[in-house]
């Protein structure tokens, strides 16, 4: 199974404006259509209680949503069998279901904690990065303040815009333990 990280990020790395949550205030309608269509495409989707908490998903057929929580029982109304689902398993444990049941592919949607739990377990296997051209200073990171070592190789670009935003593949080519 393939996983798959995806964020969109100015180019100073930061993936919320100032620590706002509403990320289509800043990015390019060409992006949150690219995003649109990779949910779409997309059977399994993965995300922190936060990512969730500060967008709309809604329950769908085609799409299997895993929410990660501590406290998956707070979430028991909101809970759609086979559509909406709430988990306290670690990332590993997640990634072993769902490669034991078969799945082909799993895209991770951040937010930047949940980000963090995959990378260091040496889960992710593809970065797909917008950049969008832009500064904002303060905000927060896709990756959360803890120490990394991963090489990535660059396997596909686009300039998407006239403005010049970048949309990225990477494969991660070696993620050590640390
Ligand atoms: N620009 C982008 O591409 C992009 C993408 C996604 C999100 N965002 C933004 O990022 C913000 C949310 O990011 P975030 O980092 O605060 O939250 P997050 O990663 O979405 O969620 C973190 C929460 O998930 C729960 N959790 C359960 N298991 C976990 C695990 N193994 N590792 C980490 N968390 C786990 C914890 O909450 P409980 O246990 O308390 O439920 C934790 O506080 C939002 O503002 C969103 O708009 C931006």
């Amino acid at each position: 199974m393939k996983t798959i990280l995806i964020f969109v990020s100015s180019l100073d790395g930061k993936v919320t404006k100032w620590g706002l949550s509403n990320v289509r205030l800043w990015t390019s309608h060409q992006d949150q259509d690219y995003y649109k269509n990779v949910l779409n495409e997309s059977r399994l989707v993965v995300m922190g209680s936060n990512t969730f908490n500060a967008d709309t998903f809604k329950p769908s057929a085609n799409h299997l949503f895993i929410i990660m929580t501590r406290h998956p029982d707070k979430y028991k109304s909101l809970e759609v069998p086979g559509q909406i689902e709430f988990t306290n398993e670690s990332p590993v444990a997640l990634t072993a279901r769902f490669k034991s049941k078969g799945y082909k592919q799993m895209v991770v949607v951040g937010g930047p904690h949940v980000a963090t739990s995959f990378l260091k377990e040496q889960l992710i296997d593809e970065l797909w990065l917008t950049l969008e051209p832009k500064i904002f200073g303060t905000g927060g990171n896709f990756v959360t303040g803890v120490k990394l070592d991963i090489s990535l190789h660059l396997i596909h670009f686009e300039k998407v815009n006239k403005q010049g935003t970048l949309i990225t593949k990477y494969a991660v080519l070696k993620n050590k333990a640390m």
